[in-house]
């Protein structure tokens, strides 16, 4: 099989951040009539890793298949085109990647018309994709994710060249508009707000991968958001990799604020919002996020370290003592504020004494909920040339240690929970009781309920019996 490279990634292209004005455009596939005379009966299956930007890409490319005729497959073994859609945010993430196409490359040697593809932030990265492609001679196309909006033209050049084509370019990125629409979910939406991450964390690929902020025009998130809302969605969550940068990048006057306040009085019964970085958080935000009762009083505020040093060495912006100021403003202005945070353990050359320091803010902060993981270099980002003489069984031990600190409050949370009652937006059948339902509350926590299948994507209230740590066992009440 013949290889065509349209383009490979370039990690210092990927880290420019020269000043150049955004291009917006709308997707257009110029071979989409083609597909259409050859996708009939034709399957696809699309299996996505990591965050909710990969989820949000695989219903943009769900949308553009199915517009051009594809179905969804029943199973992976029906599909005529498999997509693989990656995270490269930690070595895990990767490793799950690769046992998947180990399994997938046997449909393509039984099936040589099949297009076997991986997309997504991994082959974003020279090596990675390097290995990929020695690896998995049987996947014949590999796309980045600022290709997206070509993917029906590059599954027709591999369909009508049999070709393996390569295609990624690292670049700081467009603002595609896709028409039309696709959803997994009926009644919860995620809504793009703004693409890509200037931060440059020194342990995150992030930066590299998705290139540029890039904010969407105000009006048409606005717009998206009561489509949605028309259809009937009772939740949205605005969606960014950092998104209290909305509206830097452009001349419009707003800020995330004005953002979220517009969609707020659209009328939408829920909405959230997801990440933001502590170091642009502002008081104007607090206060919409406090005036409108529609706004979930949950905030996800990615900690990382409660060390100054490490901190520091992230790059991240700023101190303790100022994101501890910023928790006291939240919770002072907020009432029943739940907070959520991300923190990496056994950073490089990190001290037991400025381990305990990130133990100790735990303590202070009190979170009722959080991601916890051990540093994984990311080759090509500058924490992964930093020296690092913390042992594996260090890094475990402490990552165990900080669990427990973290445990401690979120199991006093759920307690608290015990005896009230709760709004729940019921999501459907419980993963792990099929008697069950299950969904969550305004906080975000997990709720266990019986009740009638018809209830899934309805708001009702649901008195809280019995706690676990991440979870909580309760009754409908009031029908
Ligand atoms: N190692 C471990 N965790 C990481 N994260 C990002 N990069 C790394 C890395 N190299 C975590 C951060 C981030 C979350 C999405 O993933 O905590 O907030
Ligand atoms: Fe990565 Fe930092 Fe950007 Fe988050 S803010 S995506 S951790 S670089």
């Amino acid at each position: 099989m013949k290889t065509k490279i349209i383009n490979t990634p370039d990690l210092l292209k990927a880290a420019s951040r020269k000043k150049e004005v955004t291009n917006f455009c709308v997707a257009n596939s110029k071979h989409i009539e083609d597909l259409r005379k050859i996708s009939g009966g034709k399957n696809y299956y699309i299996r996505t890793y990591g965050c909710q930007a990969n989820v949000r890409d695989e219903e943009t490319m769900r949308a553009m298949l199915e517009d051009a005729g594809y179905k969804l497959a029943e199973d992976v073994e029906k599909a005529d085109v498999i997509i693989i859609n990656t995270c490269a945010v930690r070595e895990n993430a990767e490793d799950k990647v690769y046992g998947e196409i180990g399994n997938l490359k046997r449909l393509r040697r039984a099936n040589k018309d099949l297009v076997l593809a991986i997309c997504g932030c991994m082959v974003e990265q020279p090596e990675i994709l390097g290995r990929l492609m020695k690896t998995f001679p049987e996947v014949n196309l590999f796309f980045g994710t600022h290709e997206i909006a070509q993917l029906l033209d590059l599954i027709y050049e591999v369909i009508t060249t049999k070709e393996r084509i390569v295609s990624i370019e690292s670049k700081q990125g467009e603002v595609v508009e896709f028409v039309p629409d696709c959803r997994n979910n009926h009644y919860k939406a995620y809504v793009n707000i703004i693409y890509g991450c200037n931060k440059f964390c020194t342990y995150c690929i992030v930066p590299y991968t998705r290139g540029k902020e890039r904010s969407r025009h105000f009006q048409d998130i606005l717009n998206e958001c009561q489509r949605l809302i028309d259809s009937g969605y009772q939740e949205i969550t605005l969606l960014g990799q950092n998104v209290n940068a909305y509206g830097k990048d452009l001349d419009e006057g707003k800020d995330f604020a004005d953002l979220m306040e517009a969609v707020a009085k659209l009328g939408i019964p829920r909405l959230r919002f997801t990440t933001s970085h502590p170091w642009d958080f502002s008081s104007k935000m607090i206060d919409v996020i406090a005036k409108y009762p529609n706004i979930m009083k949950f905030i996800h505020l990615p900690v990382q370290s409660g060390n100054d040093e490490i901190l520091r060495r992230m790059g991240r912006r700023y101190t303790r003592e100022q994101y501890l100021n910023l928790v006291k403003e939240m919770r002072e202005k907020i009432p029943g504020l739940s907070l959520s945070t991300d923190i990496i353990v056994g950073f490089p050359n990190e001290t037991e004494e400025q381990f305990q320091d990130t133990c100790s803010l735990v303590d202070i902060v009190q979170y009722e909920a959080a991601f916890t993981f051990i540093y994984s270099p990311r080759r090509g980002t500058p924490a992964a040339k930093m020296e690092d003489n913390v042992s594996k069984e260090t890094k475990v031990r402490r990552f165990q240690e900080l669990v427990k600190h973290l445990e401690k409050h979120i199991e006093e949370y759920s307690e608290s929970m015990v005896g009230k009652t709760f709004p729940v937006l019921v999501d459907g059948v419980s993963k792990t009781d099929e008697n069950m339902l299950s969904g969550y509350t305004e906080e975000n926590k997990l709720v266990h309920f019986k009740g009638d299948i018809s209830l899934v994507g309805t708001i009702v209230s649901v008195k809280i019996n019995e706690s676990h740590t991440y979870s909580l066992i309760g009754e409908i009440v009031n029908g």
